[in-house]
């Protein structure tokens, strides 16, 4: 077992910064007649950023498994969300489908779905996620660890399907919530799927991994004139008190070190929205006019990680080729990507 640097920890802690954020620091952005994709929107951050979403004109889909019984079912969120909006004069469509992210075929069915309602897809929000496998279950029914599957391989495999219909938005952006996580993960690519004898923590070592994606992505977007308008960045929502929180119990000394920091430090879901809107419709966060022939001159042009809504440092392994290479690999081997027929957008 490797510990992290006290230089990966201070990167790590950055993220619990609580600071406020206001409107006035994420604006609302004029979204009508844009189409937008969030997983897990029936209850935390996604929600929140559906909410915001709607209230400026987007028309959204939740993409949201049918729930445990104590979560918000996304008929409720999306009937508050069309509220919303109603509120605001927009005559949007707010709807759930239903996704699993346990399950590869749910993933492949909801991409076909979309596919199939022949829209452009503006932007997508890979933003569903646990910190833990269930209880008593390891595995999903496609045989990965439940983290590595729900908060990593079908957010994957949702992108890459989704690709062909985000490359028809003019300025298309992808988001994933990352987190701080990321920057206290060992590189353990010998464990990419996680199990007996991996280094570090399923949640973080998962965080990692879509970090790395996403920089890769936008570096393989960049070679490729059909996608490279796309503009994809993590974000790290913050230290958000949310349901991702509700396995904690009082067991050991970090549980309970960290149920005293969720009262005392951490912030609100709608806080943690702001991460993702910027990240969606903030222009500096979005295509960099000389690389990606389209945005502004202030575009930073994507492959970042945003902490909040501040672009932060990401682990230096993400710009490592060999990190890089040894994940689309992984990735390959996994999703069967080269079967899928997926395999030529990653240049491998
Ligand atoms: N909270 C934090 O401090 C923090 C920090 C860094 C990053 N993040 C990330 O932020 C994202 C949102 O988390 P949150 O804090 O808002 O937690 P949350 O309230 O628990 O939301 C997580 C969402 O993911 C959904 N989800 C879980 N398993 C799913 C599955 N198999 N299929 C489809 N959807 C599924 C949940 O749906 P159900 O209602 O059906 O469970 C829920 O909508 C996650 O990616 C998380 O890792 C959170």
């Amino acid at each position: 077992m490797s510990f992290p640097s006290p230089y990966s920890i201070y990167q790590w802690l950055r993220g619990v910064n609580p600071a406020t954020i206001t409107d006035d620091q994420v604006p609302a952005t004029n979204l009508v007649g844009k189409w937008v994709i969030i997983t897990g929107s029936n209850n935390g951050v996604g929600f929140e950023t559906a909410k915001s979403f709607a209230a400026s004109g987007a028309n959204i889909i939740l993409a949201c498994r049918d729930p445990p019984a104590w979560e918000l079912h996304p008929t409720a969120a999306v009937q508050e969300i069309k509220d919303l909006a109603e509120a605001q004069g927009h005559q949007s469509t707010i709807e759930w489908w239903s996704i699993d992210m346990a399950d590869l075929q749910s993933v492949e069915s909801f991409a076909e779905r979309w596919l199939q309602s022949d829209r452009a897809l503006d932007i997508l929000c890979n933003n569903a996620g646990i910190a833990a496998a269930p209880p008593g279950r390891q595995l999903t029914k496609d045989g990965f660890h439940f983290v590595h599957q729900v908060n990593f391989l079908s957010h994957v495999l949702l992108t890459l399907r989704l690709l062909p219909s985000i490359a028809r938005s003019v300025q298309p952006r992808i988001v994933c919530t990352t987190s701080c996580t990321h920057h206290v993960a060992p590189l353990d690519l010998d464990h990419f799927d996680c199990g007996p004898g991996m280094s570090g923590d399923p949640y973080w070592n998962n965080k990692l991994w879509l970090q790395i994606w996403v920089m890769e992505m936008q570096s393989r977007f960049l070679k490729l004139p059909e996608y490279l308008h796309i503009t994809i960045n993590g974000v790290h929502p913050g230290f958000v008190a949310s349901g991702i929180w509700e396995f904690l119990t009082d067991e050991s000394f970090i549980e309970r070190a960290l149920t005293f920091l969720l009262r005392y430090l951490a912030i609100d879901p709608k806080q943690g929205s702001y991460a993702i809107v910027n990240a969606a419709t903030n222009p500096v966060f979005g295509p960099n006019l000389k690389t990606q022939g389209i945005g502004s001159e202030e575009g930073l042009g994507g492959g970042k990680y945003i902490n909040r809504i501040w672009e932060a440092v990401p682990k230096a392994c993400c710009n490592d080729p060999e990190a890089r290479a040894g994940v689309w690999k992984k990735l390959d081997e996994e999703l069967q990507l080269e079967q899928k027929g997926l395999l030529a957008i990653l240049g491998l």
